[in-house]
């Protein structure tokens, strides 16, 4: 069982909005894909369009922020020009030490995120990322799959009671494009070559596998539990995979409470790193209702929420 450290994340959290939901793949071309029907063509159509949209707000951010740095270096070069040599002097050392005190600052952040994170692996809920799907994956799936768990990792760092993040079943292809992640090796993670179900062998009765189709409803999340999240980007191809595997493996399966607090839009499946948001925002908070309204984007939602008298705060 390898246990990496991490002491530079740096580059992963200039990667990532924490607002962004990864870009889901391409939907053209999936392994022995079936032809469409119309109304799937209609939704492919739809997610193209919002992708496309998000895409050209995305450049236009960058664009604006390259052309605000641009501004901010001319305007700092003119003050200088215009300033007697004593006033330079000051302007650059004050300068140096605003850096100075921001540098300091993040690296007192980046400690503090060690601490939670050392603490979790001590103490802290363990959540699981099964990978062992890549067989069943087009590269574009896997590499959305990539970027997710990317994701799951940045905003773990970043709570305030993150859990103890493992991956299982890093191997083949999933492991070659999770090494290609800038500063991987440094995650501070547990990756696992071997299936949850071997190297948690001793675990086997807390092992709980999340997914949308099982019929018990996770009520709370029991610190002695280990619930395992289906590292799967199909669209919902393999429909009910992860229940026939935790039935065959003979563990526990559970669906997160979703339909008790609103209603979707389409089905109740979220992506990987929805789940792990989701259950990172109940451990900050133990309620279910700001975690779900905290994470599933409104365009997934119905607008009419269900109104469960037993979920109501009393007047
Ligand atoms: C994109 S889904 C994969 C769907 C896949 N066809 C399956 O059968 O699991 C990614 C994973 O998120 C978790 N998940 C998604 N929606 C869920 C829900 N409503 N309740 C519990 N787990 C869910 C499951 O672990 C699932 O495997």
């Amino acid at each position: 069982m390898a246990a990496a450290t991490e002491n530079d994340d740096t580059i992963l959290d200039n990667q990532l909005k924490p607002d962004s939901e990864p870009a889901p793949v391409n939907p053209s071309s999936p392994p022995e894909e079936k032809p469409l029907s119309k109304n799937a063509q209609k939704k492919q159509l739809k997610q193209q369009r919002y992708e496309a949209k998000k895409a050209e707000k995305k450049a236009q951010e960058k664009e604006h922020k390259r052309k605000e740095g641009e501004r901010k270096h001319k305007e700092w070069e003119e003050t200088l020009a215009n300033a007697t040599e004593e006033e330079r002097l000051k302007l650059i050392e004050s300068r140096r030490s605003l850096r100075k005190e921001r540098m300091e600052k993040r690296s007192e952040e980046k400690e503090k995120k060690m601490e939670r994170l050392t603490r979790a692996k001590e103490i802290g809920q363990n959540i699981v990322i099964d990978v062992d799907f890549a067989h069943l994956m087009s590269e574009s799936e896997i590499s959305s799959l990539v970027q997710q768990i990317m994701y799951c990792y940045a905003v773990n760092g970043r709570s305030n009671s993150p859990c103890h993040l493992w991956l299982t079943g890093v191997q083949g292809e999933m492991s070659t494009q999770l090494d290609r992640l800038p500063g991987f090796e440094k995650w501070f993670i547990e990756k696992e070559s071997k299936c949850y179900i071997e190297a948690m062998a001793d675990r086997k009765e807390n092992l709980v596998y999340l997914t949308a189709d099982s019929e018990t409803v996770l009520e709370d999340l029991d610190p002695k539990d280990i619930y395992i999240i289906g590292g799967l980007v199909d669209r919902n191809r393999f429909k009910g995979i992860t229940m026939n595997k935790a039935q065959e493996q003979g563990i526990k399966t559970a669906k997160l409470p979703i339909g008790e607090y609103m209603k979707m839009s389409s089905s109740q499946v979220l992506t990987v790193n929805q789940v792990l948001e989701i259950l990172v925002k109940f451990l900050e908070t133990r309620d279910w209702k700001t975690s779900f309204f905290t994470v599933i984007p409104q365009r997934k939602r119905s607008g009419v929420d269900p109104v469960d008298s037993s979920k109501l705060e009393p007047l």
